[in-house]
């Protein structure tokens, strides 16, 4: 048989210099952030297990490590604190203390590597007892207002310490508008907000509570303020008014189940766009390659890749170290 079609595309893919020659996209360095989990513990790094080859770092290890993972070219970290449960209370005043843990190794990271961005993820779930977002009114719902105030407060502590960008992980109505003002008001107006704009109420993130510790015996419901997986509209919504509010880069969190609002962000706000591929993303790439059934790196290159292509600037991901050995 011998048709004569006008176009093959074959032509090019199947040749094996052209091949790569027509790559559209790479993964590089620097779209990689890679999130971190600080410990009370003075030496051991304790192991994550739900979340393989993530560990819980002692402030001065994490010094070390980040000096080294620099080396390797990794240059923007995310800091999440796992408290002592006796720190912890109702309306998670510890986010307060300028030497909580997170302000702690903020401080001693910036003096022994200036050159590096540092990523304050800025809300209360590692602080408060109950494991939610914010402080709780009398019904047991998250009081929007009150939450916001104890962000704004926590934001100047959080610049104090030297984070170079705050990313408000709350999902509260109207917190950019007023952390942007807190931080000019106290003449921190080269610390930036990346804000968890589109955040979605995702059964992704149990390996992340087991590891910041946030999680109780029952499965909590964060439906009151993150986004419902089946609502488009209400992310570009989100996404709208954070860009309003003075965002200086919007997130959309999980990634690769939301490429589309991904997508979106990209497209229709002139502002730089994040996407968090979070635990359970990562964990279950993990869980299906040691039970012998995916290819760990190749499939972590698709989901990296499938990332950035929908139109995400960076990509907070757990892979970080692994990825950058191989691209
Ligand atoms: C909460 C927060 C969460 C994550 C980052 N910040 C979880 C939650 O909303 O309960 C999840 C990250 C991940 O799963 O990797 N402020």
């Amino acid at each position: 048989m011998n048709y004569q079609f006008p176009n093959r595309p074959r032509r090019l893919r199947d040749h094996p210099v052209l091949n790569p020659m027509m790559t559209e996209l790479r993964l590089s360095d620097n779209d990689l952030v890679l999130p971190l989990f600080v410990t009370e513990e003075r030496e051991e790094i304790v192991a994550i297990p739900s979340m393989p080859e993530q560990f819980r770092w002692p402030v001065e290890r994490l010094v070390e490590k980040i000096i080294e993972w620099r080396s390797l070219g990794l240059r923007a970290f995310a800091l999440f604190p796992h408290l002592d449960a006796s720190k912890k209370n109702e309306e998670g005043k510890e986010i307060l203390n300028p030497d909580s843990l997170v302000y702690r190794a903020a401080r001693r990271i910036k003096e022994e590597a200036d050159d590096i961005a540092l990523i304050g993820d800025l809300a209360l779930d590692p602080y408060t007892s109950h494991g939610h977002d914010g402080i709780l009114s009398d019904d047991g719902r998250v009081d929007n207002d009150l939450t916001v105030e104890a962000l704004c407060k926590a934001s100047t502590l959080a610049a104090e310490s030297g984070f170079d960008l705050l990313a408000p992980s709350d999902m509260m109505d109207g917190r950019i508008l007023k952390i942007r003002e807190t931080l000019e008001s106290a003449g921190f107006t080269q610390t930036g907000i990346i804000s968890y704009s589109a955040k979605f109420a995702s059964s992704y993130y149990g390996p992340f509570r087991d590891a910041i510790g946030s999680q109780g015996r029952a499965p909590i419901d964060k439906s009151g303020y993150q986004l419902n997986p089946a609502n488009f509209r209400e992310a570009a919504r989100e996404l709208h008014l954070d860009a309003l509010e003075g965002a200086d880069m919007l997130m959309v969190k999980p990634a690769e189940p939301y490429l589309d609002v991904i997508r979106h962000a990209r497209e229709r706000f002139h502002l730089p766009v994040a996407a968090y591929q979070v635990s359970g993303e990562y964990s279950r790439l993990w869980a299906a390659h040691q039970e012998g059934w995916l290819d760990l790196d190749k499939c972590m290159l698709e989901s990296l890749l499938s990332i950035k292509r929908a139109g995400a600037d960076l990509i907070f991901t757990y892979f970080a170290e692994r990825a950058i050995a191989l691209i």
